[in-house]
């Protein structure tokens, strides 16, 4: 280990820092947020788009994250300073992480509103308010909690105050134990739900949507959105991976975490989606509702299979706790930079979780009382996008992909080549020549031309 670094906790195994780098990736980006993109932008062609992204760009970012974490020893902040030091560059480098933190703080904000409607939908669903209920009458309690910015409110204080107790306590022991049993929890009631709509609804036309790209429908907002989406489902791009493998022992490989992290999530998506659309299609409601999608259309389900009750409140516990899983990660991410600057994590975690909750209001009043508010009205493109749609677009559009650019730089060319090959375990090689090819030229390059392409006329900006 590099000597400068002081006594650090480390995960207590292999397997325990892959459920966590899992338990940050899988949460509401896959179960929530990929349906809906997916339904907005028409299908296969996103999905296609995706998983291009995921491979091209994710994977070689999400390793390079791995690297610099371990080595570095720190917070986002501080082990980008770190590394830095150590291959003979500035320690301004720490800015990097410092955008990861901003990011991180503002993905947060609406993060907890929603992870507080997966709260709100356990005790509806428990009290069997979808039992043998309609389409409409089930599409009603959205609506109607979306309506109520006091409930939202509460709910999400509720999320984001869980969040900070399990932040505040330290984040490797009581993180470990839970997704240890939740995670795989997780995976079972989704693998019930997928087997529920491929029996009794539209599995057929669910797999033509996913799998049948209109090229004609890949215009540049279609592609930033999904590699946007990318980052957002995996964690990367803001340094969550980066603290993580901090905390990651020498014994782990961490190249191979790094595979299964994204496979995981990936299947977990495309479960997700086999668990909505094939009802979507079979009930001829909306592929394209926006992020009201999941939590419309699961409960369908719910209200209609054997124990729905039963089933429906295990999927939104199991839905919180990953979301739960995510959301401290996030919050983990300005934590650890704070409390590496010096302030007790005693009071960082809840004062920043407080300071993220009333940034969060933004949002719940997106929904209702400001759904009217559209900050950038004249400016073309962005017209009538809430603060919410504002708020994702330049997190996950913007702030994600530039750390992105950011890291892919500094794993590249800014650190030693000789210290990404110890901490990846790797010699000079078919493997290890690719990935710099990767994250030296194709992964900068990808996003760059991306957001080029996005930001000029021909790329129909906005929208
Ligand atoms: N990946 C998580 C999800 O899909 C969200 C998340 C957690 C995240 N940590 C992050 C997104 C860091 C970007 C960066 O729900």
């Amino acid at each position: 280990m590099n000597g400068k670094v002081p006594a650090r906790q480390f995960w207590s195994s292999r397997t325990a820092f892959l459920l966590a780098t899992i338990g940050s990736a899988v949460g509401l980006g896959s179960i929530w947020k990929f349906p809906y993109m997916v339904g907005d932008n028409g299908g296969g062609a996103f999905v296609l788009v995706y998983l291009g992204a995921i491979l091209i760009i994710i994977l070689p970012l999400l390793i390079a994250e791995f690297a610099v974490g371990r080595r570095g020893g720190g917070s986002a902040v501080g082990s980008f300073a770190n590394v830095a030091e150590e291959s003979g560059a500035s320690r301004s480098w720490g800015l990097a992480g410092v955008l990861g933190a901003v990011a991180s703080f503002l993905i947060l904000s609406f993060y907890s509103v929603v992870g507080g409607w997966t709260l709100a939908f356990i005790p509806l669903t428990a009290s069997g308010s979808f039992t043998g209920a309609g389409v409409p009458e089930i599409a009603g309690h959205l609506t109607a909690l979306l309506a109520d910015p006091m409930t939202l409110t509460l709910y999400h204080g509720l999320f984001m105050g869980v969040t900070a107790v399990i932040v505040m306590l330290g984040v490797i022991s009581g993180l470990e134990r839970a997704v240890t049993i939740l995670m795989p929890l997780m995976f079972a009631i989704m693998a019930v739900l997928v087997v529920y709509a491929l029996v009794t609804a539209d599995g057929f036309a669910a797999a033509r949507f996913l799998f049948t790209p209109d090229f004609s429908k890949i215009t540049a907002n279609v592609v930033i959105d999904a590699i946007g989406l990318a980052f957002f489902s995996i964690s990367v791009g803001l340094g969550a991976m980066i603290t993580y493998a901090a905390y990651a022992g020498r014994d782990i490989d961490l190249s191979e975490t790094a595979l299964i992290t994204i496979a995981a999530d990936t299947f977990i998506s495309f479960m997700a989606g086999f668990a909505i659309f094939p009802l979507v299609f079979s009930y001829g409601l909306d592929v394209a509702q926006g992020p009201a999608l999941m939590f419309q259309v699961l409960p369908v389900a719910f209200s209609k299979m054997p124990l729905g009750a039963f089933v429906g409140t295990a999927f939104f516990v199991l839905l919180f706790v990953s979301a739960l899983a995510s959301a401290i990660s996030l919050l983990e991410i300005f934590v650890s930079w704070l409390v590496e600057s010096g302030i007790p994590r005693l009071i960082a975690a809840p004062s920043a979780a407080l300071l993220c909750w009333f940034a969060g209001l933004g949002t719940v009043y997106s929904f209702n009382l400001w759904s009217g508010v559209h900050p950038l009205d004249g400016v073309r493109g962005f017209e009538n996008q809430t603060i919410y749609d504002l708020l994702d677009f330049l997190t996950s559009n913007i702030m994600l992909p530039l750390g992105g650019i950011l890291v892919a730089v500094f794993a590249g060319y800014v650190m030693r080549r000789s210290a990404v090959l110890e901490e990846l375990g790797w010699k000079e090689g078919v493997i290890a020549w690719a990935w710099f090819l990767a994250i030296r030229f194709i992964t900068p390059l990808a996003i760059i031309l991306v957001l080029v392409w996005k930001f000029t006329p021909s790329g129909n900006a906005g929208g």
